[in-house]
Order: C-alpha cells, then structure tokens, then sequence
C-alpha cells in the first residue's frame, strides 16, 4: 500500500486508528526536526569543540614552540660565546705568534745595530790606526838617525878617561836613548804599508817557546803564569808579529795585577776560529776607557807609552784577526780569532 494512501481515513478501520496514526506521524515529525536539531546542536558543539581543542592544540603548540625557541636561543647564545670564546682564544694565539715575531724582529734589528756600531766604531779606529801608521812611518825613521849619532858620541866620550867619573851618566843617557829608540820600533810596527809574512804553522808550538819568557816575566814581578793549550789547528800567522802581540797581551795582563796574581793563557777552537785568550786576575778596566783601547798613546800608566794595545789591533788587523775584550772588577779576559788559514786574503 502507498504510504500517500494512509493519509486518507476511508484507508483506515476507524477513526481513533487514523487519529492514532496522524498523531504518529505528528510525533514522527517532531521527532525528525528535534533529531534535526539535536544534530545540528552535536555539530555546533562538535565545531566549538573541534575550535576549542584546535585553540587549546594551538596554544600547546605555542608554548612548545615557545619552550623550543627557547632552548634554541638559550644554545644560540652558548653557541656564540663558545664562539667568541674560541675566537678569543685564536686572537690570543696570533697576538702571541705575532708578538713573538716582532720580539724576533726586534731582537735582529739589536742585533744589527749593533753590529753596525761596533763597525763603525772599528772603521774609526783603522783609520786613526792608518794615519798614525803614515805618520810613524817617515817621522820614525827622521828621528832615529839623529838618534844613532848622538848614540854613537855618547859611547864613544863614555870611554874618554878624563869623562869617567860622569860615566853613570853616559849609561843613563844610552839607556833612555834605547828606551826611547825601542819606543819608536813600536810605533813604526804600527805603519799600515809594513809586509806581514804570513806562514802556516802552530800557535801552540809558538806560545810554548814564549812561555819560559813570560814565566821569567811573571816571577821577577812575584805573579805567576799558566799556559793551557787546546787543541786547536793552524793558523797562517806572521811569527814577528804574533810574538810581538803575545808579548804585549801578556805584559798589559801581568802589569794589571798585584802580587800573587796569575795570567793564564788558553787555545781553543771556536767554530772554525782559532783563538787565543790572556786572562787576569787584574781590577778590570774603566768602561770609560773601553772605547779608548787601542788609540796609540792612549795609557793611564804613569810610565806607559800606550802602544802595546795599538800594536796588537793593527797587527790583528793584518791577520784578519778579532780582538775581543771582556773586563769586571774580578779581571779582564783579551781574545784573539784568526780566521780558517783558506778565508785570508793576503795583503
Ligand atoms: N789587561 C789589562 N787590564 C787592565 N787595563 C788594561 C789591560 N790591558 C790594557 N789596559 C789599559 O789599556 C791601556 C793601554 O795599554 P797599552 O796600549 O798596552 O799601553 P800601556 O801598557 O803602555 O799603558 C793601559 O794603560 C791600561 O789602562
Ligand atoms: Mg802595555
């Protein structure tokens, strides 16, 4: 039966049965729209709900992404002072490493400066040496042959018999005329153009043969003296020369000390250098007079003639040889390095 139909009461047995069933089908209707409404009731809170955990989702959301950022910033933070500390740290190293580097730098220049002082100070000094040496050279040989004639006389009349009793005299004379010719031997070793006879040979063998001399030398004056030799290879040395600059090294070094002191002299090698060294027990030399050391007649001694030390450096000079000088008040140490015999240039 069509469901239209029913809508009919002569479809129906009775009256009561028809009103039963539109009072169904009333109720049925309500029922849908309620069921309507609830339903759309359930979507609206659904929606709320959906919005209210969306919202709450958000907000957790939210905070976690806060918490993150956080975490995030709270290491970014690290991160750069980490950053900055290990850069720091690099900064210090280079700043170190440089600072070295100029250190260096700086202790080169010194160095440099130095060296160039002491070249200069060694240019002037051979070119007072040199023209001392001319001079010594003609003015030597002009006053040692008056010298020779007054000598001669001098001996001839110190035989003279009615001259005998001023022949203490005579002697004195002589002798300082000899005192004074030996002085001008001295000077005229310092001329420049003198011949240096260099020879290959020992300079153990010829401090050994001094040696009895400056013994004999250091007894008479109540000192001792100790030679050390080293072992040591040749050098190409000019004998004269070198025995005069011995000589001289050792007279100065005996003539600084007082009784009991003791001059000791030593070889060695230095590198390729052979050295020699005189060592007093002396009080050392003024630091004011240091710059003074090897001008001729440069002396603080009452009968010196300030030679000996010029001598020495020109011939030094004429060996390609160093003089070294180290002073205190417990003594004053000369070194001598001549040079590998093969780097000499001979003059
Ligand atoms: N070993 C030394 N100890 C102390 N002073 C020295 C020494 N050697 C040299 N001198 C100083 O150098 C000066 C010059 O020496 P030198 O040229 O030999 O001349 P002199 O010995 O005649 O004085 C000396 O007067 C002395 O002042
Ligand atoms: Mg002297």
């Amino acid at each position: 039966m069509p469901a239209t139909r029913y809508y009919r009461i002569e479809d129906w047995e009775s009256i009561e049965e028809w009103k039963s069933f539109i009072d169904m089908k009333i109720e049925l209707k309500e029922l849908k729209a309620e069921r309507l409404n609830l339903q759309r009731m359930v979507n609206d809170r659904t929606n709320e709900l959906k919005q209210e955990v969306d919202k709450r989702e958000l907000k957790e959301l939210e905070e976690q992404r806060l918490g993150l950022q956080r975490i995030v910033d709270d290491r970014e933070r690290e991160l750069k002072h980490e950053a900055e500390k290990i850069e720091l740290k690099e900064l210090k190293a280079e700043r170190h490493s440089l600072q070295g580097m100029i250190d260096d730098r700086t202790k080169e220049l010194n160095h440099e400066v130095e060296k160039r002082k002491r070249i200069e100070l060694e240019v002037a000094k051979l070119e007072r040496l040199n023209v001392i040496g001319q001079l010594a050279a003609g003015l030597g040989h002009e006053v040692r042959n008056p010298m020779t004639t007054i000598r001669g006389f001098l001996q001839m009349l110190q035989n003279k018999t009615d001259l005998l009793t001023y022949k203490s005299y005579f002697d004195l004379m002589i002798e300082e005329l000899d005192r004074t010719n030996s002085i001008i031997s001295d000077f005229l070793s310092l001329a420049k153009n003198k011949q240096t006879e260099l020879k290959r040979q020992s300079l153990n063998n010829l401090l050994a043969n001094l040696f009895p001399l400056l013994l004999a030398d250091a007894y008479t004056q109540g000192k001792n003296c100790i030679f050390e030799p080293g072992d040591q290879a040749d050098v190409d040395i000019d004998t004269n020369e070198i025995t005069q600059l011995v000589l001289n090294f050792a007279r100065n070094g005996l003539e600084s000390m007082s009784k009991d002191g003791c001059l000791t002299i030593k070889t060695f090698m230095e590198g390729q250098n052979r050295v020699v060294s005189f060592k007093d027990e002396g009080m050392g030399i003024n630091p004011e007079h240091i710059s003074k050391l090897g001008t001729p007649f440069f002396t603080t001694k009452e009968s010196g003639t300030g030679l000996g030390l010029s001598m020495c450096y020109s011939i030094a000079d004429r060996h390609r040889a160093q003089i070294e000088v180290e002073t205190g008040s417990d003594g004053t140490t000369f070194l001598v390095r001549f040079p590998q015999p093969e780097s000499v240039i001979y003059s």
